[in-house]
């Protein structure tokens, strides 16, 4: 939710600005804004894309090494030129950018407006800046004081970075909540959202933590305090992020590069943590706590979005094979509903980004009563990465489309890893059956390689229902969560109205909706249900509705009945659902595409939601 980036040293910050921006920009994409610092303060800023700003900017002289810039997810006020950061101060003698929320703004603002302030903006960050500069001007001390007290008076969540047109030599970044990272050159600095904009020019990096402030100045010093004054010594970490894996590499789209990533990162998520020969699998976080996984009175999976989705794969997963009692909490509900929880329960964290406020909310409140907390994250040192007591990353790397693909099925992966490990441990999977599952895991990528080539089909697929105003998706059993995500991505990147159930819950209600206009996608792979699910398809044919049937391969009696049938490599039932995502990613990208609609940066969403 916005993105923030700055930069101090003897480059020209300009380029390394509007990179960064570019590459931050699916973090946030109605408005977007920088500030230079050459003698005067120069603040640009446009509502739109980062290439409207670039446009704006076009003739302007922008010389100069130091600077910052922002790309913005509205929260207070709408999206136009006024409300885009950066933010000056009343005096003009200060500019902040910001991710997050001041959520005290409204009270800090009235008293401002006393002292004669006046607001340009409906933003919260406004407010912010001119508290900023009050505290200077009241305290007369130097902008660090004025940044740490005024911090200290501020609720919410917030990631800035501040810039004085009086000192040309230093810049100071805090982090509460939204994330921050320090790169660390020669020399020079760098402060961004996230270390794509950082990668191609430092390895060198300190992820801030909450409640701790920056002050980097030009002659390459920098230290670290937290709001309550006190030094801390920076722990400098190695960035493995590579740069090949925040572009494009020649896909049209960061979706489409996402979702033929696939193969690899299911590769790479399993890697050394299992071997089918040997029969083991070992989850480096999980067995640490194993014992305690295993005595758990239930296990509660909490995350938002696709990441819930996985979840809802791990319910059945981990019931199935552990026998484990387990629930699946939207984590935005679970944090305001004063659930039941102690110290014998276990909480799944799901996150792809490690941000998702709701989600963080969620272990917070389940820490405070003792619950075990382990995170499935796939951004390394993200907020609920650390606050985690252990956890396994998912190792999808950088994903940049809005959509959420490859992170789905890496988190599905290590539920299956996590599901066999604890039923390994409790002894409720035969040491045979393990072995077969293992062994057809290590096949996997292989299979999910095969149903990406079934692309072609799914977009003739596509060609013909783009035009639909509505789509059901059916499932049961595991390929339920799976039409629910298919739901999900057709919604946000195509703006079709798409809805998921379980196949069987269709006669309740859904049914109504069928006519020879309706596409219904139904997900029918399954071995355990097939006979079932064919009655439902014959249920929708029988009102005239039009049948997308996802299929093993060889299936000869839905292409009976079905108007059209993708057929995908049969797996293990457990394993399918990695498999029969794919031509629903797929489907939803092509019917995106055709409609015209922006797919790696669909309206109204942003990457990570960092506010509630
Ligand atoms: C959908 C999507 C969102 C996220 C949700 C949770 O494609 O991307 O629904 O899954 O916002 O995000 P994370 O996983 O970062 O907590």
């Amino acid at each position: 939710m916005c993105g923030i980036v700055g930069y101090i040293g003897n480059r020209e910050v300009f380029p390394i600005l509007l990179k960064g921006l570019k590459r931050l920009e699916y973090r946030g994409y109605d408005s977007a804004g920088i500030a230079i610092l050459n003698g005067d303060l120069h603040v640009y800023k446009k509502a739109g894309k980062v290439s409207d700003l670039e446009k704006h900017i076009a003739d302007s002289d922008v010389t100069s090494t130091i600077g910052i810039g922002h790309t913005r997810w509205a929260t207070h006020g709408a999206p136009n030129d006024e409300n885009a950061h950066p933010h000056l101060s009343q005096s003009g003698n200060l500019t902040i950018i910001h991710n997050g929320i001041i959520e005290n703004y409204a009270s800090i603002k009235t008293e401002l407006k006393g002292r004669g302030y006046t607001f340009h903006s409906d933003t919260d960050t406004e407010v912010l800046i001119n508290l900023i500069e009050e505290i200077k001007k009241q305290e007369k001390c130097t902008l660090e004081d004025a940044v740490r007290i005024a911090l200290n008076q501020v609720i919410g969540a917030y990631a800035i970075v501040v810039m004085d047109k009086n000192n040309p030599n230093q810049l100071i970044a805090a982090r509460k909540g939204s994330p921050l990272v320090l790169g660390i050159g020669e020399k020079e600095f760098f402060i961004a959202s996230d270390a794509s904009p950082i990668v191609e020019y430092t390895k060198n990096v300190v992820y801030l933590d909450d409640q701790e402030y920056a002050v980097i100045n030009r002659t390459g010093d920098f230290y670290i305090k937290t709001l309550g004054n006190v030094e801390k010594s920076p722990a400098i970490q190695k960035l493995e992020m590579s740069i090949e894996a925040i572009e494009k590499g020649g896909f049209e789209h960061f979706m489409l590069k996402e979702i033929y990533e696939q193969p690899k990162v299911i590769a790479d998520s399993l890697r050394g943590r299992m071997s089918a020969v040997e029969g083991w699998i070992k989850l480096g976080g999980l067995d640490e706590y194993i014992n305690r996984i295993n005595n758990a009175h239930r296990i509660i999976i909490t995350a938002c979005g696709t990441s819930w989705h996985s979840g809802l794969i791990g319910e059945y997963l981990i019931e199935e094979l552990a026998r484990v009692n387990v629930e699946v909490e939207y984590a935005s509900e679970f944090r305001y509903r004063n659930p039941i929880i102690n110290s014998s329960d276990v909480v799944l964290a799901i996150s792809q980004s490690g941000e998702t406020a709701d989600t963080l909310a969620a272990i917070e409140l389940a820490k405070e009563r003792q619950a075990l907390i382990y995170g499935i994250c796939n951004v390394i040192g993200s907020s609920i990465a650390r606050v985690s007591h252990a956890g396994s990353y998912t190792h999808a790397g950088p994903e940049i489309g809005v959509a959420s693909t490859k992170a789905f099925s890496t988190q599905v992966s290590i539920l299956i890893l996590i599901a066999l490990q604890i039923a390994k441990h409790k002894g409720t999977i035969a040491n045979s059956k393990l072995r077969e599952i293992l062994y057809e895991l290590e096949n996997i990528p292989k299979k999910v390689e095969k149903a990406l080539a079934l692309d072609e089909q799914v977009k003739e697929i596509a060609a013909i229902y783009k035009d639909a105003p509505n789509f059901l998706y059916l499932g049961r059993g595991l390929n339920f969560p799976v039409a629910l995500e298919g739901a999900l991505k057709l919604k946000e990147i195509s703006y079709i109205h798409a809805e998921g159930y379980p196949a069987a819950e269709m006669k309740h209600g859904p049914i109504a909706l069928i006519d020879e206009a309706m596409p219904v996608v139904f997900l029918a792979t399954n071995q355990s249900a097939y006979e079932k699910i064919i009655s439902n398809i014959q249920e929708v044919k029988a009102r005239k509705g039009k049948v997308i049937a996802i299929v093993n391969e060889g299936d000869t009696e839905i292409k009976e009945i079905a108007d059209h049938v993708i057929e995908v490599p049969a797996t293990e039932e457990i394993l399918s659902p990695l498999v029969t995502i794919v031509p629903l990613q797929l489907l939803s990208y092509h019917i995106a595409v055709m409609r015209g609609a922006n797919v790696d940066q669909p309206r109204n969403l942003a990457k990570s939601v960092t506010v509630e």
